[in-house]
């Protein structure tokens, strides 16, 4: 049976002084560089009281940070240590957690195509959060795998889902599709004539839990490198690790159902990752909330500049009718980013 989310109007609360949030982000570090995107930083413990804050935030960046998430950090370090296990694995043993599906399940490196550009150095791990049996698993090879994805991805759905009420989204029928992310390091002298680890892009789903963002070099875990990592909206953001981790800092960033739903009320940030160019590679944890069971995305009355930013996975049917299912719009924007992959069929 098909259920309509159940979106509260997002400008009900009333605008009030945060109660416990302060700036997040890191200095940039060279003159050439733009300044770092403010990423208002939220108390787990206080959500409720933020409430106001939180949606204002939503409404102006889609964007926010949230410390105290219980757990996190040594939960996230545990991951990160066996997510770089992986990653050195061969090919061979790789290829093994390769789902059928590779935009959903299982791992694939340089599939997925923005703005005609290959993302060549970027692999993903996927995995349905909780656990179940459509999960790909490398039981023979690294077998701690498993726990670690599914204990970090568990922690930062579960404050997700703390989240999503407070900005009137409260459709509690709702699972993790996470992601492992990991961008090997690029060598001067194999340039694909693309400078993104990843290109510009907006979530497509939800509503997207983001660990921070880990960088390492010859084995060791370095400090951000200029000019690289996440961008949003041409400005560097993020946190150092170390304080992530023992701050228990999550992000989590709107996606472009929200912005759909709420007819551009509330922003889908674009965003990228640009490639370090000193031998750093990166590592992150995305986790998408999606809904279990079918909804459907009501964006009638949508203005003409909302239409047309989405137009490329809306049919002339749906424009008018203005509504999609999310499965249809999933379906869709997997064929956007994935042309070699044996998408779910358009509907
Ligand atoms: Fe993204």
């Amino acid at each position: 049976m098909k259920q309509r989310f159940i979106l509260l109007v997002l400008g009900m609360f009333a605008l009030s002084t945060p109660t416990s949030y302060a700036a997040a982000g890191f200095a940039t570090e060279t003159s050439d560089e733009a300044p770092a995107t403010e990423i208002k930083l939220f108390s787990y413990s206080s959500l409720q009281e933020s409430a106001s804050e939180i949606v204002a935030e939503f409404h102006e960046k889609g964007y926010i940070a949230v410390e105290g998430v219980p757990g996190f950090g040594d939960a996230y370090q545990q991951f990160l240590a066996t997510a770089r296990i992986f990653a050195d694995l061969s090919k061979e043993e790789q290829a093994v957690c390769t789902g059928a599906t590779y935009a959903a399940r299982g791992w694939s490196r340089g599939v997925e195509v923005f703005n005609g550009k290959t993302d060549t150095y970027k692999g993903s791990y996927y995995a349905v959060v909780p656990d179940d049996s459509s999960n790909v698993w490398p039981d023979e090879s690294l077998p701690q795998l498993r726990n670690a994805y599914q204990n970090v991805a568990t922690i930062v759905l579960e404050a997700g889902k703390q989240i999503l009420p407070l900005v009137g989204f409260t459709h509690e029928n709702v699972k993790g599709l996470g992601r492992m992310l990991h961008y090997k390091s690029v060598s001067g002298s194999a340039d694909d004539d693309n400078p993104n680890w990843c290109g510009d892009h907006r979530d497509h789903g939800v509503f997207t839990c983001l660990c921070p963002e880990a960088f390492y070099k010859d084995g060791e875990v370095v400090s951000r490198p200029a000019n690289s990592g996440l961008y949003i909206e041409g400005r560097p953001v993020g946190i150092p690790l170390e304080d992530a981790i023992s701050k228990n800092v999550v992000f989590f960033q709107m996606g472009e159902v929200i912005e759909l739903m709420t007819k551009g009320e509330v922003r889908a940030t674009n965003h990228l990752v640009k490639k370090a160019t000193d031998g750093s590679e990166r590592f992150a944890l995305a986790v998408f909330v999606y809904p279990i069971d079918e909804v459907i995305i009501n964006f009638g009355g949508s203005s003409a500049e909302i239409i047309d930013k989405y137009k490329d996975r809306l049919t002339e049917e749906k424009i008018v009718s203005g509504i999609v299912t999310f499965d249809a719009w999933n379906a869709r924007s997997l064929a956007k980013y994935n042309p070699k992959e044996l998408a779910p069929p358009t509907v």
